[in-house]
């Protein structure tokens, strides 16, 4: 009894000691935040730098691999987005239409500290891009489409009130450029920039696509506007052509036609139909160049269809639709219409012409008949003379 009080009591002590110990030795465990945190604009439209140089660390600390926790956003986003690191510097794309804030801590890992995981007060840092102008000067209703995946064209209207000799400017940067560039082939209205149409852009897919048009005029600072899109999104692909529709049976109907030309792969595409069906219309999408349908009536006279395409979610994660392609229609009783409308009148028609051949050859017959009759009359009559002379000289 008395042995097991006494290990009661010791296994109690053991407790406390060690749980305050623990705490002693984790109060005594402090560690500084990292020095020098800054968001660094190396010019490439809102893909920013942040960095930092390691804490002031104790001595007894050097042998620690330390991490720090990286937390940044835009300024009136609402969520933070965190990283872990060992390195001294982060990189990622911003909109620098806004502030952007940012903060680091250090972190002790567990195994550093012989108890738990120790942090640092955060640094904080924050960027702007130094505002200039006012908001009206901004461009209007910036839209940029990638046709075909192949040529990208950028357009925007100038903003409210701007004076008159102000002139926009673009400049792009994607991962893979060395510097940002600027439009090298501007869409101009009045002699003002109102769009860009882009060079061939190497390797530019699935990665962040910076755009900033800024601009100039005499009067006023013009406010310049950022934008980041990746160009997968904003492909607008070719409608399709050379649509077939066959009626296999009474109910079943093939609708066939060519993916749009270009680079796009076949596994990229998905296509809306619209069917149309002695005036009912309905709408299907697939993602095969093909699709058999069932037709709701068999008396049904008059098909058509037409198609347009985009890009699919297994290649985008958005895309814009084609415009429709030509319609392609069937009309059903071909044989009955061809009756009305072509082979009876065409029927009537050869019969007129037959009739009139054969009157013609017999009234030809006729006239030759009786012109011959005629000949031999005359002919008859020139003789006479002559025959009877002849007669006269051989009497
Ligand atoms: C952790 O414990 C080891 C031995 O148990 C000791 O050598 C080391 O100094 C301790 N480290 C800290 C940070 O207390
Ligand atoms: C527009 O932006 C480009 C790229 O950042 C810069 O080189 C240029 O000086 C800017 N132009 C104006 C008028 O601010
Ligand atoms: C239409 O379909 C019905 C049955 O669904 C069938 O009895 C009829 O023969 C079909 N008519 C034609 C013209 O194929």
């Amino acid at each position: 009894m008395a042995f097991i009080h006494l290990d009661v009591g010791f296994l109690y002590t053991l407790l406390v000691c060690t749980a305050f110990g623990s705490m002693l030795s984790n109060a005594e465990i402090k560690v500084n935040p990292p020095q020098d945190f800054e968001i660094v604009d190396p010019g490439y439209l809102g893909y920013l730098s942040l960095q930092w140089q390691p804490p002031l660390f104790p001595d007894n600390f050097k042998e620690c691999t330390i991490e720090y926790e990286l937390k940044y956003r835009n300024i009136d986003s609402e969520n933070w987005k965190t990283i872990i690191t060992k390195n001294l510097h982060y990189k990622d794309g911003f909109d620098l239409n806004k502030g952007i804030e940012a903060k680091i801590n250090t972190l002790l890992p567990a195994q550093c500290t012989n108890g738990s995981e120790v942090r640092s007060s955060w640094a904080e840092t924050t960027y702007w891009t130094s505002p200039q102008g006012n908001r009206e000067t901004k461009i209007q209703d910036m839209d940029c489409v990638y046709y075909n995946w192949q040529y990208l064209v950028c357009s925007w209207k100038p903003g409210m009130g701007v004076h008159f000799d102000t002139n926009y400017q673009l400049f792009y940067w994607y991962e893979g450029l060395d510097h940002s560039a600027e439009c090298t082939d501007y869409i101009k209205v009045n002699g003002k920039n109102m769009g860009c149409r882009f060079p061939y852009l190497e390797s530019s897919d699935y990665k962040d696509f910076y755009i900033c048009v800024n601009g100039s005029s005499e009067s006023q600072p013009i406010r310049p506007s950022y934008f980041i899109f990746q160009l997968q999104n904003i492909v607008k692909p070719m409608p399709p052509d050379y649509l077939s529709l066959t009626v296999k049976n009474s109910e079943e109907i093939n609708l066939k036609w060519n993916m749009p030309k270009g680079p796009i792969p076949a596994k990229c595409f998905i296509y809306e139909i619209e069917f149309t069906e002695d005036g009912t219309t309905w709408v299907t999408t697939t993602v095969e160049n093909e699709i058999q349908i069932t037709r709701t009536s068999n008396e049904s006279q008059k098909l058509c269809f037409l198609v347009r395409s985009k890009v699919n979610i297994y290649c985008s994660d958005d895309g814009i639709w084609s415009e429709w392609s030509d319609e392609q229609c069937w009309k059903g009783d071909i044989w009955k219409e061809t009756l009305v409308f072509f082979l009876i009148p065409f029927a009537f028609v050869s019969i007129f012409v037959l009739v009139i051949t054969c009157l013609l050859l017999y009234k030809q017959r006729a006239l030759l008949k009786t012109f011959r009759d005629q000949k031999a009359e005359a002919f008859e009559i020139t003789k006479k003379p002559f025959k009877s002379t002849s007669t006269f000289q051989t009497n």
